[in-house]
């Protein structure tokens, strides 16, 4: 049964044909550039713990598999790593090629490779470098974004292994999710700043949750944000929904470490801390990184 045959999961006017766009009305693309607050002026704790990461492993080339309007990959490129970035939506796109363009006279971006390219035809989407990828990113709760159309998680399982099979052996991928399993329980998110994004627009927030055969099958915000004008007109209120299919960590650590053939080291951090189940405090993201062992 089709996700949409049940409840509409995007802002109305968005097509649904094949894989939806959740961001083809590009309403949801225009506010993300505000909601995600300045491109260069990231939490520096993330920003501290990703580069510091790819040091440690030795990454030099990466690619990123939901770059969106590019906010990770510019900061990459900017510390030095050769981008590859890539995304379904060329409404996001548009903003990452615009940036590039903009500053194509700076040799790190006139290299840096953006394509348009889906999880579930990654193969034949990205040319992959001799044996992968050194890493390979998918962040800001992207893979949530691909529901479980059949109901058995093929597709999701199908588009983890398309991902991985982009990693070289000794290679990594981070990969994350928002912390589902404390929604579901408490049907609202931690409490906490977004670990990403700097934003100073008030936003609003509902949340509701889909069950499908007594299993939660898809959580989908609506978000009403404040956006502000130019100095002669007053600011606007945008609405737009987005859905996410919710990733339990246990069941999403099954399907990724599977998408490995189990030939992999995984680890998981909550906010970027080394995570340890129980803890008191509950993560607003899971962040999990795979070293390809073979
Ligand atoms: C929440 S945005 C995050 C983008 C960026 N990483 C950030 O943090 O701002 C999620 C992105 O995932 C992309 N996406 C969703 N499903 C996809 C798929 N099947 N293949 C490729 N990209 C997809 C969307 O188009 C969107 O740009």
């Amino acid at each position: 049964m089709s996700v949409d045959s049940v409840f509409r999961t995007r802002s109305l006017g968005v097509a649904s044909v094949g894989l939806p766009d959740q961001y083809a009305d590009g309403k949801a693309a225009k506010v993300w550039q505000l909601y995600i607050g300045d491109t260069r002026s990231r939490t520096e704790e993330y920003k501290s713990w990703v580069v510091s990461l790819l040091k440690q492993h030795g990454v030099q080339r990466i690619l990123d598999v939901a770059c969106g309007t590019g906010v990770d990959s510019i900061m990459l490129v900017e510390e030095g790593f050769k981008m590859t970035s890539v995304d379904a939506s060329d409404k996001m796109l548009k903003y990452a090629l615009k940036e590039r363009w903009e500053r194509r006279k700076e040799h790190a971006f006139d290299q840096w490779v953006i394509e348009e390219a889906n999880w579930l035809t990654l193969t034949e989407d990205v040319q992959k470098p001799g044996n992968g990828f050194d890493a390979v990113i998918c962040l800001g709760n992207s893979f949530a974004h691909l529901p479980d159309f059949k109901g058995d998680q093929s597709d999701q399982k199908l588009a983890l292994q398309n991902i991985a099979s982009m990693v070289r052996p000794g290679g990594i991928l981070i990969i994350d999710h928002r912390n589902y399993d404390y929604i579901l329980e408490t049907g609202r998110a931690p409490q906490g700043k977004n670990i990403y994004y700097k934003s100073d627009l008030t936003q609003d927030i509902t949340t509701s949750v889909l069950w499908v055969d007594n299993k939660p099958h898809m959580i989908t915000l609506d978000y009403t944000v404040q956006v502000p004008e130019g100095p002669q007109s007053s600011p606007e209120l945008s609405k737009f929904r987005l859905s996410y299919y919710p990733h339990r960590i246990d069941n999403f650590k099954e399907i990724l470490t599977g998408a490995f053939h189990g030939k992999c080291e995984h680890s998981v951090y909550g906010d970027f801390k080394t995570y340890t189940p129980g803890q008191s405090q509950a993560p607003c993201y899971f962040i999990h990184v795979v070293k390809k062992t073979a």
